[in-house]
Formats: C-alpha cells, sequence, structure tokens
C-alpha cells in the first residue's frame, strides 16, 4: 500500500508543482528596460491577532500564486533612497524588502509586513479592522555585489507578532544586467546544511520528492535558535511526531497519518523576543512547525502558548494549515529548562496532534549554549517514582526473608541443643 502511495506521490509531483505545495513566485522591480532587482521566492507567514473573544490567535498561510509587485512602491534607488521591492497579495497584503550596500555587499536593510484585519478569509473574527504595518530591521539576508543572493533552506524573520519564512530563496539588488548572476552567494544554512540542495529549478522544487518517513520512535534532534548577535537564545532537544488526519488524494478519503521529523533533514529558525520565543522547524519545504513560548513576567513563568503546522504532502487533497494559540503546554520557571523523558501528546486541534519524545526546552534565560536545571514533567515523576516503589517492595522482602531465616537458624540450634 505504502508503495502504491509513493508512485502515486511521485505522479502527483508535477501536478502538484502547478497546483499544490508551497508556490514559488518571481518578483521584479525595473525603472525603464532595466531590472534592478530580481526575486524568485516561496514565503510563508505566521500571524498572530486577538480575535472577538478577545483570545489571540495565530494563522498560517502561504504567499499566493498571484503576488505582484507593486511598481508605484517599489523603487530602485534612483531618487537617493533606498532599492525597496514591493509585493502586493490578498485583500490588502504586503511585504517590502529594502535593501542597502556597503563596500562589495548587498543587504536587506529591513522587511515590512502589510496585513489587512478585515480580510475575514484570512483573520476569521478579528477584533479589528485595521491595517497593521511592522517592520523588522535584522533580517540576515546579504550576498556579494554582482552575485545571486541563493538559499534553499528557510529563512524566518521575526517581525512583530508575526514571522515570515523565505524559502527556496533566489535574489539579486543591484544588478548588473537583467537577469539574476550566474555566481551565486549561497547562504550559511545551505553551506552546513547536510542535505543537499535540490537540483531541480525553482519552479518545481516546491514539489515534495521524499514519502514521509515511516512511524517508529522518532529521532531526537537538537535546534537552536540564535540572536542576531549570534548567540544561541533558544534551545531545544526532542523526537517528534505529527500525528494528523487529512483526506487522502490516492485513497480518496480521510486517513489517520503519523509522521516523524527527521531531525538531518529538519532546519531550524526563529526568533526571540523578551516575553515571546518562537521556533520555526522546517522539512524540506513541505512541513513547517512553529512553537510559540510566552513567558509571563509578573511570574516568571513560560510554557508553550501555540503551535502551528503548515503541511503540504503530496497525497494531500489540500494544504494542512492548523494552528492553536490558546495552549498551554510545558509549563517551567524563568532560569530553568523543561524535561519530559517519557512520550507527551499535544493536543493541537482535532486534527493534528504532536507527540514528543525525550524532549528538553529552554525558550528564555539562555545564559551559555547548555541548559539550565531541569523541572521535569509530572509523567517523568510518576514514572520515578515506579523504581522507588518497586525498590522499597524489594528491600521489604528481603528483610522478610532474612528475618524468616533469622528465626529459622534460631529454632534449629535450640532444637539441636536439645538433643
Ligand atoms: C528600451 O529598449 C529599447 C530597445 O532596446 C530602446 O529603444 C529604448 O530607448 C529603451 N528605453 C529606455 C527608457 O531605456
Ligand atoms: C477566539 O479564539 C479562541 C481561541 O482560538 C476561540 O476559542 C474562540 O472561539 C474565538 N472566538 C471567536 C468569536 O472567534
Ligand atoms: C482587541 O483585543 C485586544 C485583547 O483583548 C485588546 O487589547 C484590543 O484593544 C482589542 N481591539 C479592539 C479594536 O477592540
Ligand atoms: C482590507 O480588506 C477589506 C475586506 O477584504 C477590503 O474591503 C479593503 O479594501 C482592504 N483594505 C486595503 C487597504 O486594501
Ligand atoms: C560598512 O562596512 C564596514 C566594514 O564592515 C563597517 O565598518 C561600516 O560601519 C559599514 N557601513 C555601513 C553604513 O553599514
Ligand atoms: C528601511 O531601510 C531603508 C534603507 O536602509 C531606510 O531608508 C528606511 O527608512 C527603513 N525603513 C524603516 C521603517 O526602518
Ligand atoms: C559589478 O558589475 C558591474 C558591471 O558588470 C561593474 O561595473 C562593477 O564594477 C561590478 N562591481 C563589483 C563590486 O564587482
Ligand atoms: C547558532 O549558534 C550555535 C552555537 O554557537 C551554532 O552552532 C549554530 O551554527 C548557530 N546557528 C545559526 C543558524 O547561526
Ligand atoms: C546578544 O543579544 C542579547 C539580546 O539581544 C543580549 O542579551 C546579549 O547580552 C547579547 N550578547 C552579546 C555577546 O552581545
Ligand atoms: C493519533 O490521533 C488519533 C486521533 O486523535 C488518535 O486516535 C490516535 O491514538 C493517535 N495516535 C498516536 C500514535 O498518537
Ligand atoms: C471518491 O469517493 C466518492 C464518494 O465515496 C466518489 O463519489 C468519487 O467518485 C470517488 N472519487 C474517485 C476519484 O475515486
Ligand atoms: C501573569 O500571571 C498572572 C498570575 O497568574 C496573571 O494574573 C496575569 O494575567 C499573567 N499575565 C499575562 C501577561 O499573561
Amino acid at each position: 500500500m505504502r508503495r502504491l502511495c509513493h508512485a502515486l506521490a511521485t505522479l502527483l509531483a508535477a501536478w502538484f508543482a502547478v497546483f499544490g505545495g508551497i508556490h514559488a513566485v518571481t518578483l521584479e522591480v525595473k525603472e525603464g528596460n532595466a531590472t534592478c532587482i530580481k526575486a524568485d521566492l516561496s514565503a510563508s507567514f505566521s500571524i498572530t491577532y486577538n480575535n472577538n473573544s478577545g483570545s489571540s490567535r495565530t494563522v498560517s498561510f502561504s504567499l499566493p500564486d498571484s503576488t505582484t509587485v507593486d511598481a508605484e512602491s517599489s523603487s530602485c534607488g534612483s531618487d537617493g533612497g533606498s532599492p525597496w521591492l514591493v509585493a502586493v497579495f490578498g485583500s490588502g497584503h504586503a511585504f517590502g524588502l529594502s535593501f542597502s550596500r556597503n563596500g562589495s555587499l548587498y543587504s536587506v536593510a529591513n522587511l515590512t509586513l502589510q496585513y489587512n484585519l478585515s480580510d475575514t478569509s484570512v483573520f476569521p473574527d478579528a477584533n479589528s479592522s485595521d491595517v497593521v504595518t511592522v517592520v523588522s530591521t535584522s533580517v540576515g539576508i546579504w550576498a556579494a555585489i554582482n552575485t545571486t543572493y541563493h538559499c534553499v533552506s528557510p529563512t524566518s524573520v521575526g517581525v512583530g507578532g508575526a514571522t515570515v519564512t523565505f524559502t527556496d530563496m533566489r535574489m539579486e539588488a543591484y544588478m548588473p544586467g537583467n537577469d539574476l548572476s550566474p555566481t551565486e552567494s549561497v547562504c550559511l544554512a545551505d553551506q552546513t546544511s547536510t542535505t543537499p540542495p535540490p537540483t531541480t529549478a525553482s519552479t518545481t522544487s516546491g514539489a515534495p520528492t521524499a514519502a514521509p518517513t515511516p512511524p517508529g520512535t522518532p529521532e531526537r534532534g537538537t535546534y537552536f535558535v540564535n540572536n542576531s548577535n549570534g548567540t544561541v537564545c533558544l534551545l531545544a532537544h526532542m523526537g517528534l511526531q505529527l500525528n494528523v488526519s487529512y483526506f487522502s488524494r490516492s485513497q480518496n478519503k480521510t486517513v489517520q497519518e503519523l509522521v516523524n521529523l527527521t531531525p538531518t533533514r529538519t532546519n531550524a529558525s526563529g526568533s526571540c523576543e523578551a516575553s515571546r520565543a518562537t521556533l520555526v522547524l522546517t522539512q524540506e519545504q513541505t512541513t513547517n512547525l512553529n512553537f510559540t513560548f510566552t513567558l509571563n513576567s509578573t511570574t516568571n513563568r513560560y510554557h508553550l502558548s501555540a503551535i502551528s503546522l503548515l503541511a503540504s504532502w503530496s497525497d494531500m487533497a489540500a494544504n494542512l494549515s492548523a494552528s492553536n494559540s490558546s495552549l498551554n503546554y510545558m509549563r517551567s520557571t524563568l532560569g530553568r529548562s523543561y524535561m519530559c523523558n517519557a512520550e507527551q501528546t499535544l493536543a493541537v486541534r482535532p486534527d493534528f496532534s504532536l507527540n514528543t519524545f525525550r524532549l528538553q526546552v529552554q525558550p528564555f534565560g539562555v545564559t551559555t549554549d547548555q541548559f539550565a536545571t531541569a523541572e521535569e514533567c509530572q509523567m517523568d515523576q510518576d514514572q520515578m517514582l515506579i523504581p522507588i516503589i518497586v525498590g522499597a517492595a524489594l528491600a521489604g522482602l528481603v528483610l522478610i526473608v532474612l528475618i524468616a531465616y533469622l528465626i529459622g537458624r534460631k529454632r534449629s540450634h535450640a532444637g539441636y541443643q536439645t538433643i
């Protein structure tokens, strides 16, 4: 059955390149005949907003194919300003990339995200109808002048209450010609990645190629999030298993599937703020898992407050986007890590839960690259009781046997003496 599914998945891959998966869009900023910025990229967004009942909700979606460049706002910078790429999509949503150059390097100086909370198809029940604009100046995208920035690995940028994740990005600003330079500056993440980047063209690489890893206990991965200054600010060590139900194209019915995250094929990114830390795990552009930890600065306690999953697997009839931002898992204290060796099930939505194995995380107060003292989950504490109880029972048994032996010895001694 699995083999059949795999064959079908492969057949459907080409179809998916067009209709499914996370799409690649091509964006170009021109002045007269000359192109000054060109980008081929896929992007996904994870945005937290308040709904009518006052709870915060997180939605995830990917950049649609219909995205276009806003020629009015975009600029090549010939007027003395910075080159600016502004892409618009949907109902009043946009993102902008502003570039700057310094010597032989150019970089993204800032990322602007604009989203329209009145768009109920994206933000159901939002308590506001504002158009929100947020800016981040630590984007971490740079390349040598006259080269194309190339990054297959996901790059996540925390911007306000949102996270923008770019994948499979090929981009150049200050272009010497009208097409992307053949020389590339490969991003750090791709250089250190153990998986070779896909060799397919950017238009087809959104298509999933590998069948989901068959279940079993997932391998334990080590994931970091670094500050803009390069110091580690979030540490996680865990095995993860997704339990999702979705409508299977090949079986023409809803199926329940367990999928393990494979650490060597998973990239970690995220952001750390004073009272909010996010960890984004991306497996081969088809699975995007987002954890948000929240710190209550009054009580100095933190917890896992939101999980969101974006999955576009080959057999899915529709992409799965499941999130819940009113969770209260992994409660621990600032300055401590949270640990749970036992298998833990985190229910997120009726169609999505997450199983964790041998987990240790520390989203706040990381001072060295090491975990601080751990607070263990109740299940581990209960499991520690078992050996204590067994040990106590054994000790009791040994004592009884010993007493019985001593009494027996005394008796038989006494017996010999009377003879
Ligand atoms: C654009 O290119 C055409 C032909 O290559 C040329 O005739 C025209 O003057 C150019 N326009 C500008 C604004 O450079
Ligand atoms: C607001 O969000 C919460 C949590 O996601 C949900 O339980 C509640 O039903 C939502 N309320 C409205 C009016 O949508
Ligand atoms: C939306 O809800 C948040 C949190 O409850 C509140 O702070 C904010 O004022 C509300 N906004 C509007 C426009 O009602
Ligand atoms: C925001 O969305 C609403 C509803 O879709 C739309 O009427 C409005 O024009 C949008 N605002 C902008 C600035 O595009
Ligand atoms: C340009 O780079 C040099 C050396 O890396 C640095 O000292 C300088 O501050 C940079 N200038 C700007 C405007 O970023
Ligand atoms: C973004 O960066 C550009 C170039 O450095 C700068 O001109 C612009 O003011 C910045 N915008 C914001 C909102 O910081
Ligand atoms: C980039 O290419 C242009 C045109 O080919 C050339 O004039 C310029 O000197 C190059 N710049 C660098 C930093 O190599
Ligand atoms: C984060 O920091 C750790 C330890 O300093 C390092 O091993 C890792 O490569 C860094 N990750 C990134 C994405 O820079
Ligand atoms: C790195 O930045 C964080 C906050 O952004 C700060 O707390 C920390 O001291 C910085 N570390 C270094 C070595 O600059
Ligand atoms: C997966 O989820 C389904 C539905 O919630 C549940 O019945 C099943 O036991 C779960 N399986 C595992 C291994 O967690
Ligand atoms: C899928 O199932 C439905 C109802 O069970 C049926 O009407 C439909 O023809 C099936 N489609 C395919 C492609 O088998
Ligand atoms: C922090 O915890 C206190 C006590 O539980 C609670 O009253 C307060 O609302 C919490 N603050 C936030 C920002 O959640």
